[in-house]
């Protein structure tokens, strides 16, 4: 069985937690982390690291001395991620993105997420913006992938700069780019 299939069973059997059927695609993993710095000592944050193909772009793209702290839900993927990507610039936190100040001090320079905004309440979906917006530091990017352009207004309320473009591939991804401007 090819590692795609089995990542899409996995989902497919968690889909009120993923959101998804399969994992995305090469397409999304480049868009999503158009923004990530490349300096030394970043600290980026991703929202549902799912099977790491995201993180996997992530950690190619960030310098040496930079950190990833990725967050996950699901013990079993947290696992997978552990066992597949051998990184030790690489923080796997078995833990949701509404608990991103319990693990993460201090400022950061890119947040790249896949969560499922669209089975979140209302509220939970904007603490979350809320929470990594006053985190993020002036200038940096919270960068969102979803299946729908339907959260997008959530980013606009709390962001001050916000692109949304589509992967015309299928299924079809959208991805919001929202940067911090403090005035
Ligand atoms: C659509 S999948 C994306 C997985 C992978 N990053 C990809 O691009 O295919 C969403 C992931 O977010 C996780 N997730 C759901 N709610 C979450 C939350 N509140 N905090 C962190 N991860 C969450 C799910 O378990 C799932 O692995």
């Amino acid at each position: 069985m090819n590692k795609k299939f089995k990542t899409g069973l996995k989902f497919t059997k968690n889909f009120f937690v993923t959101g998804a059927f399969v994992e995305t695609n090469r397409k999304v993993e480049l868009e999503i982390c158009k923004h990530i710095p490349k300096q030394e000592n970043a600290t980026i944050v991703e929202f549902g690291m799912g099977h790491g193909n995201i993180t996997q772009e992530i950690l190619n793209t960030i310098s040496p001395t930079s950190e990833l702290y990725a967050f996950e839900v699901n013990r079993e993927f947290c696992e997978h991620v552990q066992q597949t990507i051998k990184d030790e610039r690489l923080n796997i936190i078995n833990d949701g993105a509404e608990n991103l100040t319990t693990h993460v001090s201090g400022k950061i320079d890119a947040v790249i997420s896949s969560i499922p905004f669209s089975f979140f309440s209302k509220q939970k979906g904007k603490q979350i913006i809320q929470t990594a917006h006053d985190a993020l530091k002036n200038e940096a990017y919270f960068s969102q992938v979803l299946l729908t352009k339907f959260n997008f207004k959530k980013f606009q309320q709390i962001f001050s700069e916000c692109q949304l473009l589509k992967i015309p591939t299928f299924p079809v991804y959208y991805i919001y780019h929202c940067q911090k401007k403090s005035s």
